[in-house]
C-alpha cells in the first residue's frame, strides 16, 4: 500500500518492517521514529499517522514527540545544512549579519529548505566555539570569524 502526497508517494513496506521489528524487540516509540527517519530522511505526517495507527498509538501522541524532539524532522532536509549561530557572542560580533544575508541569498528563512532541496537554513543558539564568533555550522563543520564575505566563499563550494 502506498501514500500519496502531493508530491510524493511513500512506500510503506519499511515503515510496516520498522515497526514490526520494534514492537518485537520493544523499542522505545523515539526509536522507533528514529528508524523511520533514517529510512525515508524524514517524517512527514502520512508516515507518523501510519505508524501510529501501526503501533496502536493515538496519533497526538506520535505527533508529540516527533515535534518534541530537535532530533526529528517533519520536512525534507536540504542536501547541505547551515546552522548559523545568533547566541549571544555570534549576534553581538555580527551573526545578525550573516543570519539576512542567508535568508536574501538562499530565499528561505530559519527552519526552512529551498525548493531544489540543496540548503537547509537553521538557526542555533551556541555551538560552543564562542571565541570565534561570529559562527555557523555546515554539514557539520565550523567555520568562525564569519563574515558576508566568507560565507558567500562558503555557498561557492558547496555543489
Ligand atoms: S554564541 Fe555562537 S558559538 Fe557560542
Amino acid at each position: 500500500m502506498k501514500v500519496a502526497m502531493k508530491e510524493e508517494v511513500f512506500d510503506l513496506k519499511p515503515l510496516k518492517k520498522i515497526v514490526r521489528i520494534g514492537q518485537k524487540e520493544g523499542w522505545s516509540l523515539i526509536k522507533i521514529l528514529q528508524q523511520i527517519q533514517i529510512e525515508y530522511g524524514y517524517l512527514p505526517k502520512e508516515l507518523l499517522k501510519s505508524a501510529a495507527e501501526l503501533l496502536k498509538l493515538p496519533y497526538g501522541k506520535v505527533f508529540g514527540v516527533a515535534t518534541f524532539y530537535a532530533q526529528f524532522h517533519l520536512t525534507p532536509r536540504g542536501r547541505h545544512i547551515i546552522q548559523q549561530c545568533d547566541g549571544t557572542a555570534c549576534h553581538v560580533k555580527g551573526g545578525t549579519r550573516i543570519g539576512k544575508f542567508l535568508r536574501d541569498e538562499l530565499g528561505i528563512e530559519p527552519g526552512e529548505t529551498t525548493e531544489d532541496l540543496k540548503f537547509t537554513y537553521e538557526v542555533v543558539y551556541c555551538l560552543g566555539s564562542c571565541g570565534l564568533a561570529p559562527v555557523a555550522m555546515v554539514d557539520g563543520k565550523v567555520y568562525g570569524e564569519l563574515s558576508v564575505e566568507k560565507m558567500k566563499n562558503i555557498l561557492k563550494t558547496l555543489e
